[in-house]
């Protein structure tokens, strides 16, 4: 958060959000619901399409995706910043929550998979291990990595998935 940009193409299925590049706040992109079955939110449509498949096959082999958080507006992750700002010190919330702009939720094609907290230990799931080797086929990629943290600044969120097209996420993942 030292000297944030804004990032030059918002739109683009490949755009870096993080602590150094913003959306602006009036970003808001065209949004499809995920629909019964798939969890809570809406995504931009192809992440909400990929999203599906990629629940679908899950599900085939016996496991079970559901979205709890997907697109967040810039407005909604102002007042969770500043919840958690309201509980904890904020060195501590930027490596959890991001300031508003700074969201990759706000992008549409982000969403928290089954956990939210890492109490939950998602990492220990069938249901992250089957992600680890099938997300990028579907075009996400794990956003904030263990070994990463350092990079990010964030913390490990082995929940948070982010579309970026399937040739990209290979390449990333
Ligand atoms: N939890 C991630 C960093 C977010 O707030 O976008
Ligand atoms: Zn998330």
């Amino acid at each position: 958060y030292q000297n944030p940009q804004t990032a030059a193409d918002p739109a683009s299925l490949t755009v870096l959000v993080n602590k150094n590049y913003a959306l602006p706040a009036g970003y808001e992109p065209a949004l499809e619901a995920l629909g019964s079955g798939y969890g809570t939110g809406s995504l931009r449509p192809e992440a909400a399409a990929a999203f599906r498949a990629m629940a679908d096959s899950a599900r085939e082999e016996g496991v079970s995706l559901r979205s709890l958080s997907a697109y967040r507006s810039y407005q909604r992750q102002t007042s969770t910043y500043n919840r958690y700002l309201s509980q904890d010190r904020q060195a501590s919330v930027d490596t959890y929550s991001a300031r508003p702009g700074h969201s990759e939720h706000q992008t549409g094609l982000a969403l928290d998979i089954n956990a939210a907290s890492s109490r939950a230990h998602f990492e220990n799931t069938p249901a992250f291990a089957w992600l680890k080797e099938h997300c990028a086929e579907y075009g996400f990629i794990l956003r904030y990595p263990t070994e990463k943290s350092a990079l990010t600044g964030v913390g490990y969120e082995p929940w948070h998935y982010r579309y970026v097209g399937e040739e990209a996420a290979k390449d990333i993942m």
